[in-house]
């Protein structure tokens, strides 16, 4: 199985376009050590030639052309795209806004929680995408669906589970106290297995904590890519770029007591990858100590363009 890292940034990518923080500045200037990257997203495929979007970002047409696997194939007729199957792991406008660029009566299949497709069906710009062209399927939590496009078996298995966070940001009502509205299904990771290996890896780019039930899920996993949104939970503040803490957002930081690298140190994952980076996180500075910290507790740090091949067949 290839996973394709097509963007690896947080929502609003990185330069974010109105940010005038340090690590924003710098990686416009050119500066050593800082690399651009757009809006998390992954691309997934047993075959090399059918592939599938682990959510869809405002960035998406600028990461197809960055990808040659995913250009229209020159033996397929006049429209054709390698593009079979989009998963979402929640509504963020991050995760869902690049669907619209995936018109043109292009088919592929849609897959997503109730909740999700039920923020799709409220916003009418989204019937753009003709739902006899490009279905919407829903995933059920805890339960393994192999994926498939027009009656063709992609060759993949996805299993959506509820891992803590918040309902997409557009989206809050209320308060903290009912969780701005969030329920379950808001916000998913998934675990991505290829039907003819057993091979497998967890996506999960945003989660506001790691609980129990979450690290029993990943303990011996070969593969994870995971939150690395913010390194401190109150780096927003403390930058001034804005008053909510990571929590808040439905972020878990990478530091601290209960931060992933913390939690990940009492699990046997063999590959981790932290994705969903905001600008602000100081891990995208190749030579800062956060990123040193980070890379000797064994993390990678994704950038856009990282091709990842799963390792030898797993026994499950
Ligand atoms: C998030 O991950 O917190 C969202 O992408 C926030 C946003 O849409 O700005
Ligand atoms: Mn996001």
């Amino acid at each position: 199985m290839i996973i394709k890292v097509l963007g690896s940034a947080a929502g609003g990518a990185f330069p974010q376009w109105n940010c005038n923080g340090a690590q924003s500045r710098a990686v416009r200037n050119g500066d050593p050590g800082f690399r651009p990257r757009t809006q998390a997203s992954v691309a997934v495929s047993g075959d090399g030639r059918r592939w599938v979007l682990l959510n869809c970002s405002p960035d998406i047409r600028q990461q197809i052309l960055a990808t040659p696997e995913l250009h229209p194939r020159a033996d397929d007729g006049p429209r054709n795209s390698p593009i079979r199957a989009v998963v979402l792991t929640g509504a963020e406008i991050d995760h869902i806004a690049g669907l619209l660029s995936l018109r043109e009566r292009q088919p592929y299949t849609i897959y997503a929680t109730t909740r999700v497709l039920e923020t799709l069906a409220a916003n009418s710009i989204f019937d753009a995408l003709d739902k006899r062209i490009v279905p919407r399927a829903a995933l059920s939590l805890d339960t393994p669906i192999g994926l498939s496009e027009a009656g063709v078996d992609l060759g993949l298995i996805v299993e959506a589970f509820a891992v803590p966070g918040k309902i997409a940001l557009y989206l809050e009502r209320g308060t903290a106290g009912d969780g701005y509205g969030t329920d379950i299904g808001d916000t998913i990771g998934l675990k991505v297995t290829e039907a003819a290996t057993g091979r497998y890896f967890f996506y999960i780019p945003g989660c506001a904590a790691i609980d129990r039930g979450l690290r029993q899920r990943l303990a011996t996993a070969p593969l994870v890519f995971f939150d690395g949104t913010l390194y401190t939970d109150d780096e927003l503040i403390v930058q001034g770029l804005s008053d909510k803490t990571g929590r808040r957002m439905g972020h878990v930081p990478v530091s601290g007591e209960n931060g992933s690298l913390a939690a990940f140190a009492t699990l046997n994952v063999h590959r981790r990858i932290y994705i969903h980076i905001n600008n602000s996180n100081p891990i995208l500075d190749e030579h800062s100590s956060q990123r040193a910290t980070v890379a000797q507790a064994g993390w990678e740090v994704a950038h856009d363009g990282l091709d990842v091949h799963t390792g030898n067949r797993v026994t499950r």
